[in-house]
């Protein structure tokens, strides 16, 4: 398991794979003391490579590393974006099973991903690989307006512009001077979603579909925002399951075998599901907890038990809408300082809210370009859907963190 303990959910998977009965060796930059209980406990070893995303030393060090102590190893694992090509290199060169490199990079890098889709015959957002900026110029002309702009391979918007014409594109180019490659692409206006794996041998063996509130491109750029994100109890309706029928046409063309995926996809107002981006790991987030919450099951074990014995043995059928809400403090200060807005509706929706994680008063704030959680999340879940997206409206206007 490659970075076992960072970030936040993959301590979670690296206990459920020893509870699945894996010997479970971990491969990351952490130094081993500062590894979570939970994680020391789940590893038969630890190898600390502090400079993990050097692909070929850290391949060469841990292949040796392996030899040297006899350890013989079945799978390579990695949940977490950057490490998903470097877990593929490992494979090949420990000659293991598993998505290949050729695969990784269709799931990395965004360009090489909607080529692969669209000689499938998938619907992507006409879209050009674009490294200088004369190739942005010509990649717009053939696009048109409005269109986005976004790193080749980014990740929590970071870099991701929007351009009404010319004159925005003009000021995008100066902003995004600093990346390498950029992806430019037709702007597909309407609601965007998930649709979420775990897989073995190419059958799905467990879906999720989460609406995200507002686009995560809009809550980037608004601060003010409290992104929700809404794992769906139903996704057989008509809106959903577009996506849905998007999703497995897209896991097809990639020939994913087993594991976690995590594709975003737009609905645009015919009603059409347009392919955004996928990933061969889980969804960050928190949004493995969202899909735990809306069928009180334990995905974590269920990724686990995918990998380990190529089944799925829980009960995954939905309940529950399960809505992830995550707070920005307002104001200019360090630390928290107060929560306003919490007690009148933990007493008005409190059996409804089973979590309440909020940055403690007193406690430094954190910065939300670096974690979607931001100061802290709830979670609202409901089995109504309008019931649940009322009490996630409250929670994201009504309780206020400040920080002054
Ligand atoms: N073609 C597009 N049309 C409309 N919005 C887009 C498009 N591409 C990206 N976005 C917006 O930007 C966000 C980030 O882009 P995405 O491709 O998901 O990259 P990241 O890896 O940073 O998540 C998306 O979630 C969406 O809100
Ligand atoms: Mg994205």
């Amino acid at each position: 398991m490659l970075s076992p303990g960072f970030p936040a959910d993959m301590p979670f998977f690296t206990r459920a794979l020893a509870r699945q009965g894996a010997e479970v060796i971990g491969v990351g930059d952490q130094p081993q003391s500062e590894l979570a209980g939970e994680v020391a406990e789940a590893l038969a070893a630890y190898l600390h490579l502090p400079e993990l995303w050097n692909e070929d030393r850290t391949i060469d060090e841990t292949a040796g590393w392996l030899e040297q102590r006899g350890l013989h190893v079945d799978r390579v694992e990695c949940l977490w974006e950057p490490g998903v090509v470097l877990a593929a290199k490992l494979r090949a060169r420990l000659g293991l099973p598993g998505l290949s490199v050729e695969q990784a990079v269709a799931f990395r890098d965004k360009e090489t991903m909607k080529q692969v889709l669209d000689r499938a015959g998938i619907r992507t957002p006409h879209h050009y690989r674009a490294a200088t900026r004369v190739e942005v110029w010509s990649a717009a002309e053939r696009v048109g307006y409005p269109l986005v702009v976004k790193p080749i391979d980014g990740a929590g918007s970071a870099d991701t512009h929007t351009a009404a014409g010319p004159d925005e594109l003009d000021r995008v180019l100066s902003a995004v001077q600093h990346v390498a490659q950029v992806s430019v692409e037709e702007y597909i206006d309407g609601e965007e979603y998930t649709y979420d794996t775990v897989c073995a041998d190419g059958r799905v063996l467990f879906e999720n579909v989460c609406w995200y509130r507002p686009k995560p491109l809009v809550t980037r750029l608004n601060p003010w925002i409290s992104q929700t994100a809404i794992c769906l109890a139903d996704l057989g309706t008509e809106e959903i399951s577009v996506g849905v029928d998007l999703g497995r046409r897209v896991l097809n063309a990639l020939g994913f075998e087993t594991g976690f995926t995590h594709m975003e996809w737009f609905r645009n107002a015919a009603g059409e599901a347009v392919f955004g981006e996928i990933g061969a790991r889980s969804p960050g987030g928190r949004l493995p907890h969202g899909m735990n919450f809306t069928a009180d099951i334990d995905v974590f074990d269920a990724w686990a038990e995918a990998v380990c014995h190529r089944r799925l043995s829980q009960d995954t059928a939905k309940r529950y809408n399960a809505a992830l809400i995550f707070k920005r403090a307002e104001g200019e200060g360090d630390r928290i300082s107060r929560v306003d807005g919490l007690e009148p509706l933990l007493a008005r929706y409190g059996p409804f809210l089973p979590v309440i994680d909020l940055v403690p008063v007193g406690q430094p704030r954190r910065d939300w370009r670096q974690v979607v959680t931001g100061d802290g999340w709830l979670v609202a879940r409901h089995p109504d859907l309008a019931t649940t997206i009322h009490i996630a409206d409250r929670i994201a206007a009504e309780v206020r963190m400040v920080a002054e």
